[in-house]
């Protein structure tokens, strides 16, 4: 949530931000700034609206080599361009991720005189920097966030001493990146991987100062630390849209060499089972397991929903999941043979990194589903199974749900065989999940008639999505998914939940997209149909029964390969992830920035 970028270097510093602060927009976009150190010294240019909005009214002398950039997603305060980052105090120029909890009683001590002229927390924070007395700026920030409550990470420059960046991070994520005599500084190394890849991640509590030719990095209490570089994980053509429209298409598009990855090396064919090196479980711990529960948020929690249902199937260990914001605030109990499963995309999540620490705070045990090594919640969880999906660029997820869904397939797997599931079920399961790839693949054959499905969807007001049990969980992430990117109202419902209430509003005028796998439920699959039919609401079906089984009389029919029971929920979600996705396009709506939301969620 809000994304910040800074270069020091010989190169000029705007296009480089302004080339960061677009890689980064996918984390707020509601308006963005630059702060450059010049010749003329300090000089910002903000703008509300999205970074292309910026980079165009940028003023075309706003040369110098240093400088700070931001794009936000609006807590406190208005989107505006006074609201924007960065925020100045005299010389201090500083972009901020994040809350300042104690910002009012702050903004309370601050010199008298001093001017605000937004409204936000961060403005307050650079006054305080700036009314620091110290010589050098890291002292001044070191000693200004002392008595800062909250969550942040910070980059900081001062005209006064135009030979740094300052940096800093508590709960929000902060990375430096090493150039060839340049060096970047970034929320996220999408901002920076095509500069260089080598990034230092810097944890909660501690600053950076960052220099043309090299970096120090220290604690809030002043003490050095001592911080290698690594290899990011991101790779600069994965932020490319390779010749897709758009992010979400490509991304969904990835799904089957995404889940390829999610299986390498962790297939036990000898033992029908999965092989999980990022577990920390012996055998006698998951023997001793009694229940599992997963927490997460928006997509990542259907996706745990999805997962918690497989666990509970192969391994019957009873399972369930729950939102991470209700779990952190409800006191709940944590029991020492409950194995907790954090699923997150991005790691960031502050809800769900909320909760993890108040499980382990109780002393419960918690493994990561994460995508985002080095993240903060993988580092928390501290083993787990990472997905490998690749960076998500596009705000709504769609490759990382069903690579979840992998890796809980495989979980589950692992849990089943080491209790009661037998060889046979474990084999029959790992073919499944080898030939889910091509699976997807055959789905992406259909996109033609998925697209004119979606305009059945596109052009209405409001959207049933309905399933049973597995199928139930694809709805309510098929309505998730048309929600986001195409604005259309979508509630999901447990087929037969339909008649008592729902059913009030089913008429022409709204249409049903129906989850029906080719199961012991079809049956009452069917009648869930025929009510629809009978208050002629236009049906889109999407099912995996071959084309000899007739659903009878619908708007579209969208048909997916067979695969293994327990999966068909995943391959059923693909011409849902294709729905939304065409009737986004359809009305023309901002796919990958869909308004109001951000990808990686780190304030509450
Ligand atoms: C935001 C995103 C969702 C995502 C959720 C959880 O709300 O818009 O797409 O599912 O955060 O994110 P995480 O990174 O924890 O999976």
């Amino acid at each position: 949530m809000c994304g910040i970028v800074g270069i020091i270097g010989r190169q000029p510093a705007a296009p480089v931000l302004l080339e960061g602060l677009a890689r980064l927009e996918y984390r707020g976009y509601d308006s963005a700034g630059l702060a450059v150190l010049g010749r003329s010294g300090l000089r910002v240019h903000k703008a509300a609206g999205r970074v292309a909005h910026l980079a165009a009214t940028v003023p075309k002398r706003f040369g110098g080599t240093v400088g700070i950039g931001h794009t936000r997603w609006a807590t406190h305060g208005e989107p505006t361009d006074a609201n924007a980052h960065p925020h100045v105090a005299g010389t201090v120029a500083l972009a901020h991720n994040g809350i300042v909890e104690n910002a009012d009683a702050l903004r309370a001590g601050l010199p008298a005189g001093t001017e605000l002229r937004s409204e936000t927390d961060t403005e307050v924070l650079a006054h305080l920097i700036a009314s620091q007395e110290a010589d050098d700026l890291e002292e001044r920030v070191r000693r200004a966030l002392l008595l800062v409550e909250g969550a942040y990470g910070i980059a900081v420059v001062d005209a006064a001493q135009p030979d740094r960046i300052v940096v800093a991070r508590n709960g929000s994520p902060v990375l430096l990146a090493i150039g060839d005599r340049e060096m970047l500084v970034a929320s996220d190394a999408a901002a920076v991987v095509r500069h260089t890849d080598q990034v230092v991640h810097l944890d909660d509590g501690e600053l950076a100062v960052v220099r043309a030719d090299g970096y120090r990095t220290l604690t809030l209490a002043g003490e050095p630390t001592a911080k290698a570089p690594q290899t990011a994980a991101v790779s600069a053509t994965a932020l490319d849209l390779g010749g897709h429209a758009h992010h979400m298409h490509k991304e969904i598009h990835e799904q089957p060499e995404a889940v390829e990855r999610a299986l390498r090396g962790r297939v036990e064919a000898r033992f029908a089972t999965a092989h999980l090196g990022g577990l920390a479980l012996t055998p006698r711990d998951v023997l001793a397991l009694r229940r599992v529960k997963v927490i997460g948020c928006g997509s990542a929690y259907y996706a745990g929903l999805f997962g918690a249902g497989l666990v509970e199937a192969l391994a019957r260990i009873p399972a369930d999941a729950e939102t991470a914001s209700e779990l952190r605030y409800r006191n709940p109990i944590v029991e020492p043979d409950t194995l907790y499963v954090a699923v997150s995309q991005s790691g960031e999540t502050i809800d769900t990194l909320a909760a993890v620490q108040e499980v382990q705070r109780k002393g419960g045990t918690v493994i990561g589903i994460v995508n985002t090594p080095g993240s903060t919640i993988a580092r928390a969880c501290g083993s787990g199974i990472f997905l490998h999906a690749g960076h998500e660029v596009s705000v709504t997820s769609t490759k990382t749900f069903t690579s979840t869904g992998v890796a809980f397939a495989l979980l589950g797997l692992l849990l089943g065989r080491t209790r009661d599931l037998g060889p046979g079920d474990g084999r029959r399961l790992l073919d499944a999940l080898t030939a889910l790839p091509d699976a997807i693949r055959a789905v992406f054959a259909a996109e033609a008639e998925i697209a004119a499905a979606a305009r059945t969807v596109a052009e209405a007001e409001s959207a049933f999505f309905i399933g049973r049990v597995g199928g139930f969980v694809t709805a309510l992430e098929g309505a998730q998914k048309l929600k986001e990117v195409s604005y259309v109202h979508a509630e999901a419902y447990p087929a037969a939940e339909l008649k008592h209430g729902p059913l009030a509003l089913v008429s022409p005028a709204i249409p049903t997209v129906a989850v029906v796998p080719d199961d012991e439920l079809w049956e009452k699959n069917m009648g869930s149909l025929a009510e629809i039919r009978a208050r002629r609401g236009p049906l889109v079906v999407v099912t995996d029964a071959p084309p000899a089984k007739d659903v009878g009389e619908a708007r579209a029919v969208i048909r997916v390969p067979r695969t293994a029971p327990e999966l068909a929920p995943l391959l059923l979600g693909i011409p849902l992830q294709l729905l939304a996705y065409h009737a986004a396009v359809h009305l023309g709506r901002d796919v990958d920035k869909p308004r109001n939301l951000a990808k990686s969620v780190t304030v509450e």
